[in-house]
């Protein structure tokens, strides 16, 4: 096998690049945007929807998709490609995330993390070595090493017994990763400090990681301190392998953490917000169920090339809301993630024609004034 990532194009007024991913099912271009299928389904869209919006990966949770259907079950029906109806690349997060925001939290040791199910209250236990087997059971094509993610803020003291334990969980989920066909990442914890950040990368970096994510971001810190952290935290991390900054975000942070050096990045806030008839566009948020909207015949976006934009009218779209059509919130989830794509795809045009930095600024000064 060659190279498993390659830098293409490098910006030459920022740490801003370009590049190729390759994964068991095909290349990825790079920066990417990954919709969230959280339970093995991007919510009310169909894989042929997704692939429309020009979206190459998509991101599943391994603790959702161990309470149910479970691992087992999802290997002897083929894996979470054949369940999904997807044949592109997969990438699932460990759980790590999942179980600090949903579960009820019963124990957590240095072997893993005791959980009642959001779901029934059973219990289960969780941990570096079973999060990497439930990972491979599922086999997407890139999987995430079991991480302790802080809330902000957190106390100093918990901040560095979770990067610790981060580090030791990352080289656990290391040693009991079984399938040489799956790119394992680790991920650098460490909050808002910055020499946290420093060791942890350090330690992470050392055990040689295919790809780095930069997670325990998007939590409440604001754009400023999780730019000024990733800033910091990108250029720790090897210039060869792919940087995935988990969880992000809305447009400036995208535009902004590129600039940093970022490769990749997964968000609920496309579909999240489709489904609340919440459109993104570049003149800022469109809500559909407002009655401005009711004899509105333009698209939600004027030069926009999705699906919804080329058949529907705001005035359809805020009449399926209104009604509670199932179509309204697929819609708005189709061009809500075509206008991340596309976002993306003027990033990478961007960077290849050099015109990316000061374009850059401009852009995130532009999502922030209308409130982006
Ligand atoms: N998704 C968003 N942030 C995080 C994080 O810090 N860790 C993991 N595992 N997933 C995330
Ligand atoms: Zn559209």
């Amino acid at each position: 096998m060659g190279k498993v990532f390659e830098v293409k194009s490098k910006d030459e007024f920022s740490h801003a690049r370009t590049g190729v991913l390759e994964t068991a099912h095909g290349e990825i271009e790079t920066p990417v945007f990954m919709p969230v299928g959280t339970r093995g389904s991007v919510k009310g869209l169909t894989p042929e929807q997704i692939t429309e919006t020009d979206s190459q990966i998509i991101l599943a949770n391994t603790y959702h998709m161990m309470l149910r259907p479970g691992a087992d079950i999802v290997e002897e029906l083929g894996g979470l490609h054949k369940l999904m109806a997807w044949d592109k690349p997969i990438l699932t997060d460990s759980g790590g995330y999942q179980v600090f925001s949903l579960s009820t939290l019963n124990k957590i040791t240095d072997s893993g993390v005791e959980f009642a199910s959001h779901i029934d209250g059973k219990k289960y236990i969780l941990g570096p070595e079973s999060s990497i087997e439930i990972q491979n059971k599922l086999g997407a094509d890139i999987i995430m090493a079991f991480d302790e993610c802080t809330p902000f803020p957190c106390p100093e003291e918990r901040l560095k017994t979770a990067v610790n334990r981060s580090i030791r969980w990352a080289e656990q989920s290391l040693k009991s990763h079984k399938r040489d066909d799956q790119l394992l990442f680790g991920i650098v914890q460490g909050g808002i400090d910055l020499a946290l950040r420093s060791g942890c990368a350090e330690g992470l970096v050392s055990m040689g990681f295919p790809g780095y994510a930069i997670g325990g971001l998007s939590v409440g810190e604001g754009h400023k301190n999780m730019i000024e952290t990733v800033n910091h935290t990108a250029t720790l991390l090897p210039e060869d392998k792919p940087r995935y900054l988990m969880g992000v975000g809305m447009p400036p942070d995208i535009i902004a953490a590129v600039k940093a050096g970022v490769d990749m990045f997964d968000c609920v806030l496309p579909t999240r917000n489709g489904r609340n008839a919440f459109a993104f566009t570049q003149s800022g948020a469109v809500r559909l169920r407002n009655s401005i909207h009711t004899k509105d015949s333009s698209p939600i976006e004027n030069n926009c090339d999705c699906y919804a934009c080329r058949n529907f009218s705001r005035a359809a779209i805020r009449h399926f809301f209104n009604v509670g059509e199932m179509l309204g919130p697929t819609l708005v989830s189709i061009h809500n993630i075509r206008f991340f794509q596309r976002l993306i795809a003027s990033i990478k045009e961007r960077i290849k024609d050099g015109s990316f930095s000061s374009w850059a600024d401009k852009q995130v000064e532009k999502y922030q004034k209308c409130g982006l």
